[in-house]
């Protein structure tokens, strides 16, 4: 028996899926336009955001909610849908009887185009400040035929006789300045024309839509059926076809089903919209809304001034992940715990060098931040304390040396940073696992601050000599293999005196050409440490870490440390 192909309807090859009709527009402007400004924000969480939610928003937590968009800077906020949920219908009283909606936001309520519900929305909105009336009904062949049984002339007909109710409640009703909004869904999978005509239905039908209180038509991709530059083309179209363009802002409403719904709306504001509906983090039914942190901060990252602050974007993250009770993906752009961070030793290396040359970026560049890997500072969205590089066996010598230094303020030399990266890739090796910054600042201690071998420093006494003070008496009192020894030998400072103490017992011969020194920490807390190459006869150079609140005292662990490493053969070379 023939088992029938997943792409056909039946046997008789009708096929299962198709391409969408395509859209003929051979003067597109959009493809060759940059983003210069922002769009106009709303915030749709309260509404389709919470619709999809498992748990749906409480009273209280909208508010919170609510709050949270206002201090975003969100001005259009739709907060429900009154006249579905009692919930809802209480939540828009409270929020207008109570005092909460600041003075320049528009809060917003959904409605279908019947009598009772349009009825119910406009009781929710008395005595508002700045309200938005969102109606909303089926344009596209399939919802009309299938859900509601109408026709085309069916659903003018409804909308210009809804539209007409809304603007006699609004000015019976409603004190206000309210504004009204228009959405034919699933405007994407509707005839383009019948789309333009239903709209300007709907904007006659208002009969207020003027250039300083336009009506809002909002295009939606209720379902993502299409590639994202056939939303540009189609809102092009529109923008041209439309006859009272400047009177309406044309607003985008993208939904994610083919996880594109973030392009769609970016090419979509090229091809000439004016706002954008979504929700933070991509809430929404289904795979969710257009995700607008990341809409604002793509357009933040190219310099341009979005209006929304997301400079503290993990504690707005964990405010929407408390109140939905959905955690945020890991790799969430410019949320998601792991979105600026890198695992990778290529990627470690190079963005600490990029970092350590920002200063050069603007020559070299034209801009502030140039990074590799980053195409964002971090900073900017509040992700200060968070480390940028992890560690686990992918890891090279740059994120090995980056932890010590971000985190331990210990300004390795660059000759030492293949011994340490060794180090801590063969314990990550071994761990199986992702290492933290203790582990990689104990690893460092064990190997090169207090490795174990056979010296241990009792006390290092260095005197000026009484007659010349440039001479150094060096007074040495050490444990070799547990045997106490007391050793006295001159140099010209105190480090060369301690060198030649050092040949004064049975210890391999080194040399020491040069070594470099730190203050770690600050004030009075300041910690002096040395880090120091012991080169020896054969050229190999062994590294040894001391630290001390004296700068010598450190020096000299230093060396002791690189003569037990070099004793103990550990220093990996
Ligand atoms: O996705 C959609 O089409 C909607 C409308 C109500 C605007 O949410
Ligand atoms: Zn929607």
């Amino acid at each position: 028996m023939d088992t029938p192909s997943r792409t056909q309807a039946g046997p008789d090859g009708t096929p299962k899926y198709a391409l969408p009709p395509a859209i003929d527009l051979p003067n597109r402007q959009w493809p060759s336009k940059r983003h210069d400004h922002a769009p106009l924000w709303c915030s749709v969480d309260l509404r389709d955001g919470n619709q999809a939610l498992p748990n749906p928003l409480t009273p209280s937590q909208k508010l919170e909610y609510f709050r949270l968009l206002c201090d975003i800077g969100f001005k259009h906020i739709e907060v429900g849908f009154p006249s579905a949920s009692e919930d809802d219908f209480a939540s828009v009283r409270s929020l207008i009887e109570d005092n909460h909606i600041p003075g320049d936001v528009f809060i917003m309520s959904l409605v279908q185009c019947r009598p009772h519900l349009i009825e119910r929305t406009l009781e929710s909105l008395v005595d508002a400040k700045q309200g938005i009336i969102h109606a909303y009904a089926a344009t596209s062949d399939l919802h009309m035929q299938q859900v509601f049984r109408t026709d085309r002339k069916g659903a003018i007909d409804m909308v210009t006789q809804s539209v007409k109710q809304i603007r006699e409640g609004c000015d019976s009703m409603l004190d206000g300045d309210i504004r009204f909004e228009f959405s034919p869904e699933e405007f994407t999978d509707t005839d383009p024309e019948f789309a333009v005509e239903i709209c300007e239905a709907a904007f006659e039908a208002w009969g207020k839509g003027s250039v300083e209180k336009p009506v809002i038509l909002n295009l939606p991709a209720t379902v993502e059926r299409r590639l994202p530059n056939q939303y540009a083309d189609l809102i092009e179209w529109f923008c041209g076809k439309f006859s009272q363009r400047d009177k309406v802002l044309i607003s985008l409403h993208a939904h994610n089903d083919q996880g594109m719904a973030v392009a769609a709306t970016e090419l979509a504001l090229l091809a000439g919209a004016d706002r954008v509906e979504g929700t933070l983090f991509g809430h929404g039914e289904r795979t969710g809304n257009v995700d607008l942190v990341v809409v604002a901060s793509n357009l933040f990252s190219c310099g341009i001034d979005t209006g929304l602050d997301f400079s503290d974007l993990p504690k707005v993250a964990g405010t929407v992940e408390r109140l939905t009770g959905m955690p945020i993906y890991y790799r969430q752009p410019y949320a998601g715990r792991y979105a600026f961070t890198a695992f990778s030793g290529s990627h470690q290396d190079a963005i600490r060098k990029g970092i350590i040359k920002l200063n050069e970026a603007p020559d070299k560049f034209g801009v502030g931040w140039k990074v590799p890997y980053l195409h964002v500072d971090p900073d900017d969205l509040g992700r200060k304390f968070e480390r940028l590089i992890r560690i686990n066996s992918q890891s090279g010598k740059g994120g090995a040396v980056w932890v010590l230094e971000q985190d331990f303020g210990l300004e390795i030399p660059k000759d030492m940073h293949r011994e340490v990266g060794q180090i801590v890739q063969v314990f990550a090796d071994s761990a199986s696992r992702e290492i933290s910054s203790e582990e990689v600042h104990q690893l460092f201690n064990e190997h090169f601050l207090n490795p174990e071998g056979p010296y241990e420093l009792v006390g290092y006494w260095p005197r000026p000599d009484d007659a010349d003070p440039t001479l150094i008496h060096g007074e040495v009192k050490i444990r070799i293999q547990g045997v106490e020894q007391d050793i006295v030998a001159d140099g010209n400072g105190p480090i060369s005196a301690f060198v030649h103490a050092m040949r004064a017992i049975d210890a391999p011969e080194f040399a020491i050409d040069d070594y470099h020194e730190q203050a770690v920490g600050k004030g009075a807390e300041a910690t002096a440490m040395a880090f120091v190459p012991l080169r020896l006869p054969n050229g190999k150079v062994v590294y040894g870490a001391g630290a001390d609140t004296n700068i010598d005292q450190a020096a000299v662990r230093a060396i002791v440390a690189g003569l037990n490493r070099m004793t103990t053969n550990e220093n990996g070379k």
